[in-house]
């Protein structure tokens, strides 16, 4: 059984469709990169997974986690796997995290909804944010999210996103806001998280970023999946013309 099975994935938001006849696997210990240019709906592709879809939107198709149907969980099933099997780093992380708390205590409380009997929550969290490559940890812990660089803040969500060691992390353009050095520091984190078995859809329309990290990558085109191959195949023999465009520009 694979890790996650997508097959003939739909999404509409209100009349819109913005994903048609997606399908794709993932196996424990790989990286699948989803590349494509704005707009094309690689985020949907994440928010159908974890079920952060709009009041408006419309799914059908078939999202299977370690066998089970994600797209018919109850709220309650939701939030268990939510977080917990499933992490997720967003597009824009400074609007996912509260102005009104440390950035410690967001990373501390994403563990201990998960773990409320551990009794050492404040170790994962800093251990966590270490992971993400925050420097000076336990000053950071009590800061507001106001006082940090948008870099920063962006390390903090993939903190909170790794926190409870999913076995899957989805991370949508999770290296765009961080300087190159940082960067690098972030994608081999990935590659670490996958060398323990675990795995990680990263969106990115870098394809520099691609070559760095993915096992497997799907090229998306307007709702649709027009190319996918394992990362050698991608690089080395491109059948599409788009796909050599977006190759074009690294
Ligand atoms: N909540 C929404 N309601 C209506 N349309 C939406 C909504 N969210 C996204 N869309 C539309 O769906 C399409 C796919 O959007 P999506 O955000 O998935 O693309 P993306 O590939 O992630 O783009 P980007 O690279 O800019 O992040 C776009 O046309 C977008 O305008
Ligand atoms: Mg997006």
């Amino acid at each position: 059984m694979s890790l996650l099975e997508v097959k003939g994935l739909n999404l509409r938001y209100g009349d819109k469709q913005v994903l048609y006849d997606v399908s794709f696997t993932l196996e424990e210990g790989e990286i699948l990169c989803i590349v494509g240019e704005s707009g094309s709906g690689k985020s949907s592709i994440l928010y159908a997974i974890n079920g952060l879809l709009p009041a408006n939107s419309e799914v059908w198709g078939s999202i299977k986690f370690r066998g089970k149907e994600l797209t018919q969980l109850s709220d309650r099933e939701r939030r268990n796997i939510i977080g917990r099997e499933i992490g997720m780093v967003f597009q824009e992380p400074s609007t996912y995290l509260d102005p009104l708390f440390t950035v410690g205590t967001q990373v501390e409380e994403a563990y201990t909804t998960h773990f409320p009997e551990d009794k050492n929550p404040r170790e994962k969290a800093l251990l966590a944010m270490k992971r993400a490559g925050i420097p000076k940890v336990e000053e950071k812990f009590n800061m507001y999210p106001h006082q940090l660089s948008g870099g920063l803040k962006q390390r903090v969500c993939i903190a909170i996103s790794l926190v409870c060691e999913p076995s899957l992390l989805l991370a949508d353009e999770p290296t765009t806001a961080l300087d190159v050095s940082v960067q690098k520091r972030i994608l081999s984190l990935f590659r670490d998280i996958r060398d323990t078995g675990k795995s990680v859809i990263l969106v990115t329309h870098d394809f520099g970023v691609v070559a760095e990290v993915a096992d497997k990558v799907v090229v998306l085109k307007d709702g649709r999946i027009i190319e996918r191959g394992d990362v050698y195949d991608i690089f080395d023999n491109p059948r599409e013309e788009y796909t050599k465009l977006l190759l074009s520009a690294i």
